[in-house]
């Protein structure tokens, strides 16, 4: 027993001495390990005689006991050091100022896209898609443009060679407008529909106000009994959110679009605030006028026949409008073309900050 309470002493001494949890574990495997000397001291118990036992092996638990209090107070001991150290050496002090990196913008074109996505969803508008090279049936003869209708002539169209016919022999070429989207819609979801479709399109044409890429955004209304009053409100109701002015006025012209009767091209009333049209206010008072803004329709009972619905069932109405002109209209740019420069200081300029998301309660216009 003297023997044992000798080995306590110098092992309550190592345990107090360990500066490591590594120490610790080695002085935890000397005294309780499988060879350990309390271990073995345990197992001579079972040698003894009754007697002998009776007297021992409270005597050896309390040894056992008295060295396993010890490591696990040590233990946590030197785990909450280890902690602190770590804490003091890894702190952070969030008060800095960021690092001056190079800081990228929104484009005003996604800005003004995410606009018109969060304008059209409180409406209960999709936003949907559809293919860049696109085949000549959805772009046109879907849309009740066939071959020779003189039509087709107007948009500037970048085809592909004949060899690259898709398999129905149809022509490929880039999508000259969003409006092929109503098609693949109609195709694919069957009525009703309500969806916005934003894109790329292009035609071969250049100069300050036309670039041979440039953005639409297309919508469409399927349901039972749409008529022209429906297309005046949701139009309307999107300028004004747009604009974030209560006195938009919209002018609907009769127009013709292959794909829509009756067809509406939309102007709406501006006033000039120094030297700038600014949308806003009745476009026949004195000093203001009428711009033209967007295209529109009822949708034509053969495009409906051609996307496999029944026209007698299901009505429509859809718009076209460009989107850098909203942008150029909104934000106040006067060259297309610098759209599409990649010049930095212009993204400078016009850019959007990526935190100023627009949302419709804090009014969808961020601040630039
Ligand atoms: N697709 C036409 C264009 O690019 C614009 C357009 C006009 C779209 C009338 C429509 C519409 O949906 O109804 O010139």
């Amino acid at each position: 027993m003297t023997d044992l309470n000798s080995q306590k002493q110098a092992a309550l001494e190592a345990i107090a001495a360990a500066g490591t949890l590594d120490a610790l574990e080695e002085q935890r495997l000397a005294a309780l390990g499988k060879k350990g000397w309390i271990s073995l001291a345990l197992k001579t118990l079972g040698q003894m005689s009754p007697e002998e036992r009776q007297q021992a092996a409270p005597a050896i638990q309390a040894i056992r006991a008295e060295v396993a209090d010890a490591l696990a107070t040590k233990k946590s001991d030197l785990e909450s050091a280890e902690l602190n150290a770590r804490l003091a050496s890894e702190r952070l002090d969030l008060t800095l100022p960021g690092p001056d990196m190079p800081r990228g913008t929104v484009h005003p074109v996604s800005q003004v896209m995410d606009e018109l996505a969060e304008i059209f969803a409180d409406l209960g508008f999709a936003v949907a898609t559809g293919p860049e090279i696109e085949d000549d049936w959805h772009n046109f003869t879907a849309l009740n443009m066939d071959e020779s209708h003189p039509a087709r002539a107007m948009h500037d169209t970048f085809y592909f060679p004949e060899s690259d016919n898709d398999a129905d022999g149809n022509r490929m070429l880039l999508r000259t407008h969003t409006s092929p989207v109503q098609i693949r819609s109609m195709v694919a979801q069957g009525a009703p529909i309500r969806i916005i479709a934003p894109g790329r399109v292009y035609r071969s044409d250049s100069d300050a106000t036309h670039t041979p890429m440039f953005h639409q955004i297309e919508g469409l209304v399927i349901d039972r009994g749409i008529h022209l009053g429906h297309l005046k409100w949701t139009l309307e109701t999107f300028l004004k959110a747009f604009f974030e002015r209560e006195d938009i006025v919209l002018r609907l012209r009769p127009s013709y679009f292959p794909f829509t009767e009756p067809s509406v091209e939309v102007d709406v009333g501006f006033e000039v605030v120094d030297g700038k049209r600014v949308l806003g206010g009745d476009g026949d008072a004195p000093g203001h006028g009428w711009m033209e803004l967007l295209g529109s329709g009822v949708v034509n009972r053969r495009v409906i026949e051609f996307a496999g619905l029944d026209p007698d069932e299901w009505q429509g109405f859809a718009f076209g409008v460009g989107v850098d002109r909203l942008a150029m209209l909104k934000y106040g740019m006067d060259d297309l073309r610098a759209f599409f420069d990649g010049d930095v200081r212009w993204l400078q300029h016009y850019g959007f900050s990526p935190f100023d998301q627009p949302t419709l309660s804090a009014g969808v216009g961020a601040k630039a």
